[in-house]
């Protein structure tokens, strides 16, 4: 018998408008399987934050189905969703609130009931896959801000998310910065859903790319095949960097 693993997720027909009556998502369908790792491109007010925000459940108000490995998100599957699904805020300031970056990354787990040993390993194995162990009995609030991009990150591996979601996460890296997280992504094993307006740190780390316009899925594809279609980019107010050419294979 063939095996059919069970996608990472998978939304189906997905719309939303917010209180105030602006609709921003019109029927989004995806689906992306596990290991996969996939870039959501988009102009702003595309709708790309506000779909990130159905997928673990901030936003449940819509019409359409979610589902994480299999599990619908619905009030009475919260829980088990939050741990599924890792969303990394753009801001790191928004996840980062302890005395201690220890204290931050250990309190997903803790409130899974981890305790002791255990948990001290998690919060040790997570830090060091983002190379902030040093860091460790630090406060938050003396990092830079890639630093505490980089803790954010980890405060969400600790919890061994099925799927990882990124809202931005090369946004006001230097360079150096950009690169050492581009490393920490390329060598996790986990599914990866990174939202971005940095088109060559999409071609550098998703082989695929969605491009999400006007509340609905325009385009799904290799990532190399949408960057090098002009017309696409443009009907999408998608522009690669001024000098900068899609490399040839
Ligand atoms: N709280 C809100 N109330 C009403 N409308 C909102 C709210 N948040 C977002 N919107 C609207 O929903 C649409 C989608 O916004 P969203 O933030 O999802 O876009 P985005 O693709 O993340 O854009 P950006 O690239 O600028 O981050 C926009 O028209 C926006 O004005
Ligand atoms: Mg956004």
């Amino acid at each position: 018998m063939t095996s059919h693993p069970v996608p990472s997720l998978e939304v189906g027909g997905l719309a939303y408008a917010y209180p105030d009556g602006t609709q921003a998502l019109f029927g989004v369908d995806l689906t992306i399987g596990r290991g996969e790792r996939v870039a959501l491109l988009g102009p702003n007010g595309a709708g790309k934050t506000t779909l990130v925000m159905h997928l673990n459940g901030i936003l449940t108000a819509g019409h359409g189905s979610v589902r994480v490995a299999g599990l619908d998100v619905r009030a009475d599957t919260m829980k088990e969703i939050r741990r599924r699904v890792g969303l990394v805020f753009q801001d790191p300031d928004d996840q980062l609130f302890m005395p201690t970056v220890r204290e931050d990354v250990a309190f997903g787990p803790a409130n899974l009931g981890m305790r002791g040993a255990e948990l001290d390993r998690r919060v040790s194995e997570a830090l060091d896959r983002v190379g902030m162990l040093d860091a460790i009995d630090r406060p938050p609030h003396h990092l830079s801000f890639g630093q505490r991009r980089r803790v954010a990150v980890a405060t969400v591996l600790a919890m061994e998310p099925e799927i990882l979601v990124l809202d931005e996460p090369s946004s006001n890296l230097d360079p150096a910065a950009r690169r050492e997280l581009a490393e920490v992504l390329r060598n996790l094993d986990v599914t990866v859903l990174m939202v971005t307006h940095d088109l060559p740190y999409a071609l550098e780390l998703c082989e695929r790319s969605l491009i999400l316009s006007g509340g609905v899925i325009a385009a799904d594809g290799p990532t190399r095949a949408l960057l090098t279609d002009a017309d696409l980019l443009a009907a999408h107010r998608l522009e690669l960097p001024y000098g900068f050419a899609v490399p040839a294979l």
